[in-house]
């Protein structure tokens, strides 16, 4: 095979056969699709030379802007639908188990630890007061006691660490002996995604604005169960529809509404899905 003067149809599989020797499939397979379909995309869109500089520009910018604070290439894959594909592809709840949605870039693997009822605001808080409960279920409807919710949110002021390095409006709580758990917070507020680097610009130029919904985050785990990564959805908030990050899904989607001591409360059963390990054991 001659191995000179390429031409747009010879090229890509050239490539492709100077990687036929990868040992690792799948390392094989993620870059055969990767050179296809870029190559693909170049021959569709025609870049000039200026054009793919930009391009070129753009992620070195993205990479620049990057940090262990700010990650601006998860915004990336956020913004363009990319978070929520691999969401959809790799964790499909099945009926009856709590769905998904995005971690995002704000989660602190470092939280404080506290008793059920505390809350996790600092004083004076960023917001209105909030009392969220619920438990904590198999798909069979058994609670499990000892889970571990790792919740965090925005106050009317952004997350604490685009404020600074003092921990706020986050916290580690375990569920009771019957899987219940409750705590404090602040109601969430709909806010923007980080919008001064690179892919705020990308938003701009494209005509779209950087809003998501209010939400709360929750990380939980329980031993012999997947670890489930969501958030729960303030209905009525104007941007559920054209979430930034495409996250919403209708049965994340819950009423706030105010007690009796004029608190914003909110309450949601959480159903675990059991790991492929404890499936077989049963
Ligand atoms: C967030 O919900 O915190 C978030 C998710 C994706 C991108 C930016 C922020
Ligand atoms: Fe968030």
């Amino acid at each position: 095979m001659a191995i000179r003067n390429f031409n747009e149809e010879t090229l890509t599989a050239e490539v492709l056969r100077r990687i036929e020797d990868t040992q690792n499939p799948r390392l094989k397979e993620v870059m055969t699709g990767f050179i296809k379909h870029l190559h693909s995309f170049v021959r569709e869109v025609r870049p000039t030379p200026d054009e793919w500089m930009t391009g070129i520009q753009f992620l070195t910018e993205t990479g620049h802007w990057s940090d262990d604070k700010r990650q601006e290439f998860i915004l990336m894959s956020d913004t363009l639908g990319v978070s929520m594909l691999v969401d959809f592809l790799n964790y499909q709840a099945r009926a009856g188990m709590t769905e998904s949605t995005v971690q995002g870039p704000f989660h602190r693997a470092d939280a404080p630890q506290y008793p059920l009822g505390a809350s996790v605001a600092k004083d004076p808080p960023d917001g209105e007061p909030c009392v969220v409960r619920g438990t904590i279920k198999s798909a069979a409807g058994k609670p499990i006691a000892g889970a571990m919710l790792d919740i965090w949110e925005t106050g009317e002021h952004g997350y604490d660490v685009q404020k600074g390095d003092a921990m706020d409006l986050r916290g580690i709580f375990r569920t009771d002996a019957e899987g219940k758990f409750w705590f404090r917070c602040v109601k969430p507020v709909s806010y923007p995604v980080p919008s001064d680097g690179p892919v705020g610009k990308m938003l701009t130029a494209t005509g779209r604005h950087p809003m998501r919904p209010a939400h709360l985050h929750f990380m939980i785990s329980a031993p012999g169960y997947e670890r489930l990564v969501t958030h729960l959805f303030v209905k009525g908030d104007k941007y559920l529809d054209s979430d930034a990050v495409f996250g919403v899904k209708e049965s994340l989607v819950v009423e706030f509404r105010k007690n009796a001591a004029g608190e914003w409360e909110v309450s949601y059963d959480f159903v675990l899905k059991p790991t492929k390990q404890a499936k077989l054991a049963a």
